[in-house]
């Protein structure tokens, strides 16, 4: 049997933040779900695939299990690591080119059904944090504890540009990084399959004035008298 907390809200909010320190404290593993939407959209790019994909003119679930048939998947305390073709991605699932199309990538159903099953699979036999869009909503609707972060956009903006310059050391405008971020927000809100919202039963947390171990603190208390 896996225990399973999950923590969903939109980009930058601070979960993969939060994901962390808790899957830490708790001595669980580490699932970072948006990696993987990130991984498809990088071997979409990668492979020169990405205009058939979106001109549905690809076998999209052939393409997945031949994608996932190189991929190797650990998930540990620390992080979710991906390997593709034995090479651990890090920097190429965080570039802009993959940040623009990631939205368009996991707004199709046949990626979600695949990958909400590919999760699944995963975390079996293992107590995990789950981070994401849809973890409490419909990847992990029986979840221990759902929690659900937001932020003001300018917040948000700004975190994001701390970690694009400390993690790729690029410099990216920050109306650029906002503006990015808003159109993601609307994007996986508004899609038709498993759109970004407060999953029934979510404890929901404003992190705009927060410190990351003040969230967790927040989070623990629940955790703890659960
Ligand atoms: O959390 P992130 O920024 O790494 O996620 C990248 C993208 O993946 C995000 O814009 C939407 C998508 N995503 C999703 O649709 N469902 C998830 N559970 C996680 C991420």
């Amino acid at each position: 049997m896996s225990r399973v907390i999950t923590i969903d809200g939109p980009a930058s909010s601070g979960k993969t933040t939060l994901a962390r320190l808790l899957a830490k404290a708790l001595g669980w593993s580490l699932l970072e779900s948006g990696k993987f939407y990130r991984f498809v959209t990088y071997t979409l790019l990668e492979e020169k695939q990405i205009e058939k994909f979106l001109n549905n003119e690809l076998d999209i679930k052939e393409w997945l299990c031949k994608v996932f048939n190189n991929t190797q998947v650990k998930l540990n305390v620390n992080e979710t690591e991906i390997f593709y073709k034995n090479k651990k991605l890090e920097e190429e699932l965080r570039r802009k080119e993959v940040e623009d199309s990631v939205s368009k990538v996991s707004a199709v159903k046949e990626v979600r059904e695949f990958l909400t099953d590919y999760m699944r699979e995963l975390v079996k036999g293992s107590d995990v944090i789950a981070e994401g869009r849809d973890m409490g909503s419909v990847v992990f609707p029986f979840a221990e504890f759902k929690f659900f972060l937001t932020a003001d956009p300018e917040v948000r903006a700004k975190r994001r540009l701390r970690d694009v310059k400390e993690v790729l050391k690029e410099d990216r405008g920050e109306e650029e990084v906002k503006k990015n971020i808003l159109e993601r927000d609307r994007l996986d809100s508004s899609r038709k399959v498993a759109p970004l919202k407060v999953p029934e039963g979510a404890i929901v947390i404003d992190t705009t004035n927060l410190t990351p171990e003040d969230v967790l603190k927040e989070v623990l208390s629940f955790v703890k008298k659960g």
